[in-house]
């Protein structure tokens, strides 16, 4: 599989996602496997912009596999999405004669390639690395599975609560628009009801079921809201419509936030960042470019690229029914 690929750079951009450093790792790594140069981009697309590259070996991401976030550090970088910042970008990959791009993020970075390559024609692989797992093409995206676990300890902790108290918690968790991490993590934890973009069923019929639950000798109850869909996006009024609605509990509300993106990524994010990452350069040395790398039915796919952005993955509707009849 040996192509005319001498240099590559790779970059981190959009929400940082346990797993990052990972697949940074075996990026780096499997450059220097096959003789390719390897350059870091710092800051993501903002650092595309301002060349703030670093030449990384083997030895410069060593102890690293075990570290959350992104020691390339990412951003939202607005100035990429004018052409005068994308110009500018492409002007320094020219001028450090790098030959790809490896771009590690989610959809909002994946937009930003496709676009970059239409206008320039510049060869890139995308690697799926957001805690949403929101990314068409892969099962898994890097940091999902460690947020889940994040997810599902801070919410045993709060069940000791609930408990003793004999509370109703609504539990506010990350996922943007998707539901992957409210309905897993929800499942995981045991929760009463758990409330996803995909499935909006209202207010009422929430009240009506903990009501029935709470009849049938359930004494406290734990409820998994998503930060997205209309329900998620107001989650203090929905405690308020509660409040107002259900004497039988003492309503409170917790917001995980940014706990869900930070910790040392779980062996599964670390190993899926590892395969995607050598992924990536093996499908660079073939020639490929323009793509994401993802894993499918636990197997090393690449997908064009276009294709990850065409709708997240879709809810598994068997899933929910897991979850209405494990929680009666
Ligand atoms: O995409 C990852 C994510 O954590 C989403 O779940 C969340 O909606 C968003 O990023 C938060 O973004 P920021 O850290 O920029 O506030």
């Amino acid at each position: 599989m040996k192509s005319k690929l001498k240099k590559i750079a790779v970059l981190t951009s959009g929400g940082d996602a346990p797993g990052m450093n990972a697949a940074i790792r075996a990026v780096v790594r499997s450059c220097a496997y096959h003789n390719v140069e390897c350059v870091g981009v710092y800051r993501g697309y903002e650092g595309l912009i301002e060349g703030d590259f670093e030449i990384l070996d083997a030895r410069s991401v060593k102890n690293i596999i075990n570290r959350g976030g992104t020691f390339l550090k990412s951003a939202r970088s607005k100035e990429f999405m004018t052409k005068e910042g994308r110009q500018k970008a492409y002007d320094h990959l020219i001028r450090e004669e790098i030959d790809a791009l490896v771009t590690i993020g989610g959809d909002g970075t994946f937009r930003g390639a496709i676009v970059f390559n239409e206008e320039f024609d510049f060869p890139i692989v995308g690697i799926p690395g957001t805690i949403d797992n929101d990314i068409n093409g892969t099962d898994f995206t890097i940091g999902y599975d460690t947020a889940l676990n994040t997810v599902v300890e801070a919410i045993d902790k709060i069940r000791d609560t609930a408990n003793s108290h004999n509370r109703l918690f609504l539990i506010e968790v990350m996922g943007r628009d998707a539901g992957d991490i409210a309905l897993n993590a929800g499942i995981g934890a045991g929760a009463e009801e758990i409330l996803i973009p995909e499935q909006d069923l209202g207010r009422d019929r929430l009240v009506e079921s903990l009501k029935r639950s709470k009849k049938s000798g359930k004494s406290s109850s734990i409820v998994v809201v998503s930060e997205g869909g209309q329900i998620g996006k107001n989650i203090m009024g929905l405690a308020d419509y509660i409040r107002q609605n259900l004497t039988e509990y003492e309503c409170k509300v917790t917001v995980l936030g940014h706990i869900q993106r930070g910790g040392a990524p779980s062996c599964f994010d670390r190993v899926l960042a590892s395969r995607l990452g050598v992924g990536a350069i093996d499908a660079l040395l073939s020639g490929e470019k323009d793509i994401m790398i993802g894993v499918i039915h636990n197997k090393v796919t690449s997908v064009p690229f276009k294709k990850s952005l065409e709708g997240s993955n879709k809810i598994d509707q068997s899933l929910i029914r897991v979850a209405d009849i494990i929680s009666i």
